[in-house]
């Protein structure tokens, strides 16, 4: 009797052993109702947030299915981590991971039972799960698929680089055409929204979710992706630490009022969850560079006309180190920092060679094409990071790059034309643009990708295809403000700073022989801008100030 009552208690102590190990790890089961009903531009019958613990399994079943249904897509999201979700049986065969994913079931003879499990050990996560219905005359998404695990997958998946992000749907299949024997039975559109900009809660991240899951939300907050070749797949430019929500919308061709929408699929096109997975300055060279990118820039902004040396020697510095980048990145895979290195130390010497040019030869005509040049560059980058995509013309690189240079030494020759407001304003904008560079960093806006994207353009294979589309954000415009505010400040600054001084200052050193009607000599008073070079004069040497 006594033994039996030990027995029973030693049972029930590791009884309430096992229980506190397994505290954490409870099953859960939901129940969701599903007779809402839908209209065109919502089919959503059900969307609700449920918490899972690690290690935890949570059971999906329905009941009051809508009469009119057909087939549901079942979906879940998680904030970061991954979960798998099965169908009926808790098999390896039909499961799914990843942290988007979506299942489809037809609602005859009976609807599955979806399983949730959350894989994480540690880590208590927050789902939230929709239920979309759709009619029998609606396509089903990912119902011809060919690349992904199960049969049926309604849901997308993004991959990343560092340079783009790659996001695929798989096949839709439309009731007109049961063996999918057609590719063009469905159309498929691309959507995307922008999250805020360097925000990683999971508050803005299902908020964002939540409004590109129906139609009704696509159409109000959702982008267009134009297409670049593939059918299935999307090319887009990465901007790491914007997070972004795609989705795809399948449309019937033969039904116009058909449609479905795929389990939409995020991507920061970075990891938060590691430490510094985010940061994009990484290494100390990079820091140290863009930290003193803003002195530089305030430097050329408010006074690069006054030290034109100076000015010529920082002008040529920037030229080099873009082309130099740009060069070697295209011939060797180095990376980012001996990449910067190399760069800086020969954009040194193209600086310290431009500067002798000016030393020497001393034309403010020539002296100012570099800039304006650089100001030539900057626009036509403007123009690409603006241009929509999916124009398959610019796709080729000659197309591209014909156009580009265009733009480019158009905007030169017409800054070109008035030498020397043109040097204020291009030291203005070139400086202005420097100085918000690195704090664009910092501030996580995206105006760097004006130039990065240009830079990917030349280097990057297959980011031809990509689409830029980037977000313009309230951060993005405070720096666009802040731009335009510094180089309309820095050319009303030096221009009035240079008032009633030379327009250029004397070459320190000319070897340019003085003859007489010399094509490029300096004894040519005046030229036909209107602007007077009077370089051997010496009282203005003495006003040069001991910098220039
Ligand atoms: C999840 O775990 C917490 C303890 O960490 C527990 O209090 C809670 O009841 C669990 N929730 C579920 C649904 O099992
Ligand atoms: C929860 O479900 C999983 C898999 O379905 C199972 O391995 C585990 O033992 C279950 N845990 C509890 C506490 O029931
Ligand atoms: C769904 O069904 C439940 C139970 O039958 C009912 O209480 C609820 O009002 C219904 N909801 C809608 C939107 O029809
Ligand atoms: C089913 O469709 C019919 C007609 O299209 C509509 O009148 C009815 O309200 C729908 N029922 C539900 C539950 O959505
Ligand atoms: C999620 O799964 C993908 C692919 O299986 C993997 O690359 C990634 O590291 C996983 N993420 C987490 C947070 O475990
Ligand atoms: C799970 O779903 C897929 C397609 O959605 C289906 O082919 C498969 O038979 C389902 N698995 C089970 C066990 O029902
Ligand atoms: C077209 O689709 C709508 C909505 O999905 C459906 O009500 C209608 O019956 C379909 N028309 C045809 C001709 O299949």
């Amino acid at each position: 009797m006594l033994s039996n009552m030990l027995k029973m208690n030693i049972l029930h102590f590791i009884l309430l052993f096992i229980l506190a190990e397994t505290a954490n790890s409870q099953n859960v089961s939901a129940i969701l109702p599903l007779n809402k009903t839908t209209s065109w531009a919502s089919k959503e019958l059900y969307s609700g947030f449920f918490k899972l613990n690690s290690t935890s399994t949570l059971q999906v079943d329905f009941s009051n299915v809508n009469k009119n249904v057909s087939f549901i897509i079942f979906q879940v999201h998680s904030h970061l981590y991954n979960i798998t979700l099965y169908n009926n049986t808790i098999s390896r065969s039909s499961s799914v991971s990843g942290s988007n994913l979506g299942m489809y079931s037809s609602v005859k003879p009976k609807l599955d039972t979806f399983y949730v499990y959350n894989p994480n050990v540690d880590v208590n996560l927050r789902l939230f799960i929709t239920v979309h219905g759709y009619l029998a005359a609606d396509p089903v998404p990912g119902g011809c698929n060919m690349e992904f695990p199960i049969p049926t997958s309604p849901y997308m998946r993004t991959k990343y680089t560092k340079d783009y992000v790659l996001v695929d749907a798989p096949a839709a299949k439309d009731m007109s055409d049961v063996d999918c024997n057609t590719v063009d039975s469905v159309y498929l559109f691309f959507y995307k929204m922008y999250l805020p900009e360097r925000h990683y809660d999971a508050d803005n991240y299902f908020d964002g979710l939540r409004k590109m899951m129906t139609m009704d939300g696509i159409t109000e907050f959702g982008e267009y992706i134009p297409p670049s070749g593939d059918r299935l797949r999307r090319t887009l430019s990465a901007y790491p630490g914007t997070g972004a929500v795609y989705v795809a919308v399948a449309y019937s061709a033969s039904n116009t009022s058909a449609y479905s929408v795929y389990a939409p699929t995020t991507t920061y096109a970075c990891a938060p969850l590691d430490d510094d997975g985010c940061e994009l300055l990484d290494d100390f060279l990079s820091q140290l560079l863009c930290a003193s990118l803003i002195f530089f820039g305030v430097f050329l902004c408010y006074f690069g006309h006054r030290f034109f040396k100076t000015e010529m020697y920082l002008i040529g510095l920037i030229s080099g180190v873009i082309v130099t980048y740009i060069l070697i990145a295209l011939i060797a895979d180095l990376d980012r920092p001996a990449l910067l290195g190399v760069s800086v130390l020969s954009g040194m010497c193209f600086g310290a060679i431009w500067l002798a040019f000016w030393w020497f030869y001393g034309m403010p005509l020539f002296a100012v094409m570099l800039s304006t040049l650089n100001v030539g560059f900057l626009f036509a980058a403007i123009i690409y990071f603006g241009l929509p995509g999916g124009l398959v013309a610019l796709q080729s690189d000659l197309n591209f790059w014909t156009l580009f240079v265009s733009v480019m030494l158009l905007t030169s020759l017409m800054f070109a034309s008035m030498t020397f407001l043109s040097n204020i304003l291009c030291c203005a904008i070139l400086g202005a643009y420097a100085t918000i560079y690195p704090m664009d960093y910092y501030f996580g806006s995206n105006l760097k990708y004006i130039v990065i994207n240009t830079v990917r353009r030349a280097t990057v294979p297959h980011f031809n295809k990509a689409v830029l589309s980037p977000p313009f954000e309230w951060r993005d415009a405070l720096m666009t403000l802040l731009w335009l505010a510094l180089a309309m400040s820095g050319f009303l600054f030096q221009h009035f700073h240079n008032r009633g001084r030379p327009p250029f200052p004397p070459p320190p050193r000319s070897v340019r022989p003085g003859v007489p009607g010399s094509y490029y000599g300096v004894s040519h008073p005046r030229r036909r801008t209107g602007v007077v070079i009077r370089p051997r004069i010496p009282e203005q040497t003495e006003r040069t100030p001991l910098l220039a």
